[in-house]
């Protein structure tokens, strides 16, 4: 063999073993991360079970906290994302129908699920959105978990969830964080409730507890939406400084059509087919925040 020729395969035979080992790295690496387990204690709320809690618990769970965005209208779940990159990322159905989860859950499990993104054996549960939940009240909890409860069961049996390499060599790079179990505390408190009513105390609670804050940042500036598809936009910056040109008006009509004053439909990725249905109390108390945060520029933390 030419001596050029006998070098280069060496080259090349040198660097498919250092792709192969980094691969496997990635692979060993990302296991951990993704196979670490947390042990929750089990935390108890009271399940209402009239008529009137339970469709306030509809209610949250799509205008405000937004689980059927996710699980779907009837709660019985999908694939949400399906490629050889990212894997397959699949929405549990939680009803009690076939491929359905409710049945094995207890109360205390589906607690465990929404403040903590965590199932009964400890595995962290992709997506959900525990930073944002954590902060539900127990009432606000129990409603939701009653009205879970009362809906009818859907036969849906989901293939299971795989994380393809480009989202774990991402996950292993922390730039991806799909797992909220690994953000959060775990020893916040179920807090107090905050009286619901057309206040800007309660829009600060329902912009937490529904992902305004989640997706918008911290400091509501906007900005790239870190656990979100890459083909979305970023999400708007809210301060007062972001919405100067709004009016109250041209905010709930961005909250019920999804379109700005110049008429322009916004990206789906901003879920205004869930906060179309805010009451009328709920938007008014948002936007009532939205003038006491503080000012910034575009992403400004
Ligand atoms: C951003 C998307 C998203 C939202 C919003 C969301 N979920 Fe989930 N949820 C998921 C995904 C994805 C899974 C499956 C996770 C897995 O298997 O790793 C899941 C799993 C679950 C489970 C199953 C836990 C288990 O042990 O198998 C329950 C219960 C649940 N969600 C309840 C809710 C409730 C109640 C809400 C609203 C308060 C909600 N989810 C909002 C994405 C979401
Ligand atoms: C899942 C992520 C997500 C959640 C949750 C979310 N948003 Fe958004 N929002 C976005 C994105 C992304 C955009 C930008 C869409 C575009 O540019 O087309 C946006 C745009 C907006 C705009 C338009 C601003 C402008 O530029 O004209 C307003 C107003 C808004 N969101 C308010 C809210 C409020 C209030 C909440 C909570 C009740 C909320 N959003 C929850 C992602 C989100």
């Amino acid at each position: 063999m030419n001596v050029i020729l006998k070098r280069t395969g060496i080259v090349v035979g040198c660097l498919a073993i250092v792709v192969a080992a980094s691969a496997a790295g990635v692979f060993v690496g990302s296991n951990r991360a993704i196979g670490r387990k947390y042990v929750i204690a089990p935390e108890t709320v009271a399940i209402p079970a009239d008529s009137i809690s339970i469709a306030r618990g509809k209610h949250l769970a799509r205008a405000i906290t937004k689980c059927v965005h996710c699980h779907g209208d009837n709660l019985g779940g999908r694939v949400l994302v399906e490629n050889g990159a990212m894997g397959r990322w699949v929405v549990a159905n939680i009803t009690r129908g076939k491929g359905g989860v409710a049945g094995m859950l207890t109360d205390a499990d589906i607690v465990r699920a929404v403040r903590h993104a965590v199932a009964p054996d400890g595995r962290k549960l992709l997506q959900m959105p525990a930073e944002s939940f954590e902060n539900l009240s127990a009432e606000d909890l129990g409603a939701i978990i009653a009205y879970v409860r009362s809906v009818p069961p859907v036969d849906n049996e989901l293939p299971p969830t795989t994380i393809g390499p480009v989202a774990r060599a991402l996950i292993l790079a922390n730039k991806l964080p799909i797992y909220r179990a690994d953000l959060i505390t775990h020893t916040r408190p179920i807090p107090a409730p905050t009286p619901a009513g057309p206040t800007a105390e309660y829009g600060k609670y329902i912009a937490s507890v529904g992902g305004c804050i989640g997706c918008h940042g911290a400091t509501l500036s906007g900005g790239k939406i870190a656990d979100g598809d890459p083909a979305w936009p970023p999400a708007a910056n809210l301060t007062p400084t972001g919405l100067a040109k709004y009016t109250e008006a041209d905010f709930t009509t961005v909250l019920r059509t999804g379109k700005r004053q110049n008429g322009l439909q916004l990206h789906d990725a901003m879920p205004w087919r869930m906060t179309k249905e805010m009451t009328d109390d709920e938007m008014k108390a948002v936007w009532l925040f939205l003038r006491t945060v503080p000012p910034k520029e575009f992403g400004h933390h």
